[in-house]
């Protein structure tokens, strides 16, 4: 398979996608990704339904996961997540209802 960072995702991406992003994500994110989690955070978790978020590039989004985000508790997952297991779970995050 070519090795293009392409989120074109089939069944088993997301399969695993939703497993790794139920595992590490969801208790800030919420099961929806509307940022409804267990956990509240100042600044707040962002709504991965909002256009905010989904007006950013794929790209923009992957290096998000991959190095965090400033001065939020958005950790960098590089160091535990491999780039496919990230573009998996991206690809699931973007399967959820607007
Ligand atoms: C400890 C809580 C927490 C966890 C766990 C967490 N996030 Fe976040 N996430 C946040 C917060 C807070 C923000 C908002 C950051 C900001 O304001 O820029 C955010 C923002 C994001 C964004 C939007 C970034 C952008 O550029 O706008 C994406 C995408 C995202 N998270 C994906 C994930 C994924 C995928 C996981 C699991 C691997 C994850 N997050 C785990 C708290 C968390």
């Amino acid at each position: 398979m070519a090795s293009t960072p392409s989120l074109a995702a089939d069944a088993q991406n997301l399969v695993r996608g939703k497993m790794l992003y139920e595992k590490y994500c969801v208790t800030c994110h919420g099961p929806q990704g509307r940022g409804d989690g267990a956990v509240q955070f100042a600044p707040p978790v962002a709504d991965l339904t909002s256009s905010d978020v989904l007006m950013k590039p794929d790209s923009r989004l992957l290096k998000s996961i991959h190095e965090g985000r400033p001065n939020t508790v958005m950790d960098a997952w590089k160091s535990k997540l491999s780039d496919e297991a990230i573009r998996d779970i991206l690809a699931y995050v973007l399967t959820f209802p607007r």
